[in-house]
């Protein structure tokens, strides 16, 4: 665990959490540490530290090493958990924790809205290891998530909002089914950084893309899973690394820079999310626009209970008189908005959603079709511009064909 001083608030814990202290003298950064083969002084050394399989210590690269070790602290403690596991993307993430805790022949509950690869490993490799999945609506309630445990329910798994849908989920609630049936809480809580505490709300153990805003600068893939029980940490670390789950040490430390501003790029983003978001509920072409933190959007209620903040990335569902390729018209005029996946990063990013959702249970979503925006750090002044100017070219196409 880091060695800062737990009274301090967030924002200074940030800047010194996952820094070696030392007496003498040292650069404020940990050094970059690259390695595969460690050395020992006598077997007996060796023996003695490979007793301690899930200590912080040396023993071969997979188990990884020092700038490891100080990113897993830090993100420990923004987590609020106790050990973190880091692995190489966010999707490794999940599904190492998924393998940890739902072996061949168990079961887990995963709501609908969860990120579509999470679906895609359950149905193809999860399900030849004999994991299987039901499929919760992501605001079930506690009556119908409860009708769902079978016997050998190991998992309930969360993700709050829900993948392009955006659905806050009630994870207390949801901690309550679980332990009644003695499985645990797994959450994807890569929306929620720094503003959701998962294990204040029951989660045992906390799912980070850590490509998205721990990095924040879009130059790197990395996945964390952090746990609160040694019992659990155990289980997740020997399953890490026997898939033989491992991040480059390069990537840990950029994340390690990119955590020093995460204070400050997290407040900017959910300030300019939240502009951007109002200007759009504004605009006569939007029919919704789904940001939980904007009072009236489906999950508000829930987002002011549990999160402390939101991060910049939502959905907007255009007036159902827009077409599909309407959409894709005004998204290609888009100058400042990059076309691409992923999010967290400086840049601002679009992409059409209505096509990537899968769904089992149907729901009232919007009916006209849908795009994701991750609002960037730019200035929103010139974001609104920019999604102005793609409305006019939107509302000419329009016009022409009339
Ligand atoms: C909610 C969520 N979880 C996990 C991931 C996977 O992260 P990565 O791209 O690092 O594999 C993503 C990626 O978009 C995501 O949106």
């Amino acid at each position: 665990m880091s060695d800062t001083d737990g009274n301090y608030r967030f924002g200074t814990r940030l800047v010194q959490m996952g820094r070696p202290q030392s007496d003498e003298q040292s650069f404020v950064n940990p050094p970059l540490e690259r390695g595969s083969s460690v050395l020992f002084a006598s077997v007996a050394a060796r023996d003695a530290v490979r007793e301690r399989p899930f200590d912080q210590v040396l023993t071969y690269g997979l188990k990884g090493g020092p700038t490891h070790f100080h990113l897993e602290d830090a993100i420990a403690e923004i987590e609020g958990g106790s050990r973190c596991q880091i692995v190489s993307t966010g999707l490794a993430a999940v599904t190492t924790a998924l393998f940890a805790f739902v072996r061949g022949g168990g079961h887990c509950l995963i709501p609908d809205s969860v990120y579509g690869p999470t679906r895609t490993f359950l149905a193809t490799i999860g399900k030849e290891c004999g994991i299987s999945a039901t499929y919760y609506p992501p605001d079930m309630d506690e009556a119908g998530l409860r009708s769902l445990m079978q016997d050998n329910t190991t998992v309930v798994y969360a993700e709050s909002p829900g993948s392009h849908t955006m659905e806050i989920q009630d994870v207390p609630m949801l901690s309550r089914v679980a332990r009644s049936a003695n499985a645990k809480l797994l959450m994807d809580n890569t929306w929620g950084l720094s503003f959701f505490k998962p294990f204040e709300h029951g989660v045992d153990c906390s799912i980070q893309a850590g490509t998205k805003y721990i990095g924040g600068h879009s130059d790197l893939l990395l996945g964390a899973i952090t746990t609160n029980s040694d019992e659990d940490w155990q289980r997740l670390r020997s399953t890490a690394v026997t898939l033989g789950q491992y991040a480059s040490p390069d990537d840990c430390w950029l994340a390690l820079r990119g955590l020093r501003t995460l204070r400050v790029r997290m407040a900017e983003h959910m300030r300019a999310g939240i502009e951007v978001a109002q200007w759009l509920r504004g605009r006569p072409e939007v029919g919704e626009v789904l940001h939980p933190a904007l009072p009236g959007a489906p999950g508000h209620e829930l987002w002011k209970r549990d999160f402390s903040g939101a991060c910049s990335l939502f959905s907007v569902a255009l007036d159902p008189s827009y077409s599909y390729d309407d959409m894709v018209a005004l998204i290609d005029a888009l100058k400042l908005f990059g076309i691409g996946a992923s999010w967290g990063g400086f840049e601002s990013l679009v992409m059409p959603t209505t096509r990537t959702i899968t769904r089992q249970h149907h729901r009232e979503h919007p009916a006209g079709p849908m795009l994701r925006l991750h609002v960037g750090l730019e200035d929103t002044r010139d974001l609104i511009a920019d999604l102005e100017a793609g409305f006019a070219v939107l509302n000419k196409i329009r016009a022409q064909r009339t």
